[in-house]
């Protein structure tokens, strides 16, 4: 059912520290910082020639990775994301197992402006897992 590997998402204390340590040290592309309001975080896309690894950052008060940093606060990975064809075909699916969708268990429209739908990542040995239907 999943697909290719769309993403991994890393959260960092500093953005512009680990921007500019994936541009100069390891030599990838680095975008433009991204604020996505309504995630809560600004994003930097880093592109790989067989993935992304997006740096997530807090943005505003309640912004779900801030949690995150409190218990990591050197940064670390927060989820990755998997290719689906269809989310909600891949939702019936996941549910009628016994996996626990987070939220309304509707999708959303993610970061890339396609759907998306999170797993509990108690349900996938300790790894929080995005869905995004290409
Ligand atoms: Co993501």
């Amino acid at each position: 059912m999943i697909g290719r590997l769309n993403h991994v998402a890393i959260a960092v204390p500093d953005l512009a520290a680990a921007s500019a340590q994936y541009a100069d040290v390891l030599g990838a592309t680095v975008g433009a910082p991204q604020d996505e309001p309504d995630h809560g975080v600004t994003v930097v896309f880093i592109e790989l020639p067989n993935t992304k690894i997006e740096l997530l950052y807090p943005l505003g008060d309640d912004s779900p990775i801030r949690g995150f940093l409190d218990k990591n606060p050197s940064g670390g990975i927060h989820h990755m994301c998997f290719e689906v064809e269809d989310i909600i075909a891949a939702r019936d699916r996941l549910k009628a197992e016994g996996a626990r969708v987070l939220g309304s268990g509707d999708p959303k429209i993610g970061a890339h402006g396609k759907p998306v739908l999170f797993l509990h990542p108690k349900d996938f040995n300790g790894t929080l897992i995005e869905l995004e239907q290409i």
